[in-house]
């Protein structure tokens, strides 16, 4: 079984740019790694996106209840299409940027719709399919809102690349601050019932502290150092040096260069 690690916290908390280190770093390790992004990834993930970041109906807003089914609709077809492949590769680490935990913060906590029937959403949206680990980047509001300022126009950091949602995609930071401090209490009262799960960074160090902690949790887990010798296993069985031992024809000195 894959190794999967999620990302969750405020708008603001950083946890697109510790996404994608952690994407990277596992690549230069020769780590397989399969990112995603929530909502996104699929193509109805990303109309999805479109419509709840976008503004297609001017200042409209779209009902909490209907919110709720969007995001849940955008995960179940990546939980469909993609992770529920990707999760039965045992080579691979899974790196997500969101994931169910962010509609029980968000709508259950931050719009406070019902917890219990939200479960039941939540587990058919994910056919079970959980984080072996949920990083969670604890942020004040109040700090981490004014970080979302300072990249305001639209623009979010997306770790490898920069993602661009339409003008004026704000509908979740916009809200009051009171809704911001909801959904930090609500992810902290997550974690707190699974601490088992979740492990709970200080969002407010500097990006390469927080990234020490991110790396150091990653790499002593278990499960990790299995992934690892799996992929090495495979790229020993690939390489040449391999193939020359345990051939029936073996290469001439010769054509080893020799
Ligand atoms: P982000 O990926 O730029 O953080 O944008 C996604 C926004 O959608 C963010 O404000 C959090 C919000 N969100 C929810 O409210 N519920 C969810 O289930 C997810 C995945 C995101």
């Amino acid at each position: 079984m894959a190794l999967f690690i999620s990302f969750e916290g405020g708008e603001g908390s950083g946890k697109s740019t510790q996404a994608g280190r952690l994407v990277r770093a596992l690549n230069d390790m020769g780590v397989p790694t399969q990112f995603i992004h929530e909502p996104g990834t699929t193509n109805l993930g990303r109309h999805i996106r479109e419509l709840i970041k976008g503004s297609p109906w001017g200042r409209e807003t779209i009902s909490h209840e209907a919110e709720l089914f969007l995001f849940s609709a955008a995960r179940a077809e990546l939980a469909a299409k993609v992770l529920s492949k990707a999760s039965e590769e045992s080579r691979l680490v899974i790196v997500a940027d969101r994931y169910v935990d962010s509609t029980v913060a968000y709508q259950g906590y931050g719009r406070r719709l019902p917890l219990n029937l939200m479960d039941s959403v939540n587990r058919l949206a994910t056919q079970g399919i959980m984080p072996d680990l949920t990083l969670l980047l604890d942020c004040p509001p109040v700090e981490a809102l004014k970080r979302v300022g300072q990249i305001q126009a639209g623009l979010f950091d997306d770790g490898d690349s920069v993602r661009r949602d339409e003008a004026g995609a704000r509908r979740f930071e916009d809200e009051p601050l009171a809704f911001h401090r909801r959904v930090r209490s609500g992810y902290l009262k997550l974690a707190g019932i699974e601490p088992e799960r979740w492990l709970v960074i200080d969002g407010t160090k500097d990006e390469d502290a927080v990234f020490d902690s991110v790396w150091e949790a990653v790499t002593g887990m278990e499960k990790f150092r299995h992934v690892v010798e799996q992929s090495e296993s495979l790229e020993r069985d690939r390489a040449p040096e391999h193939l020359g031992e345990t051939t029936l024809f073996p290469l001439s000195g010769s054509q080893r260069g020799c």
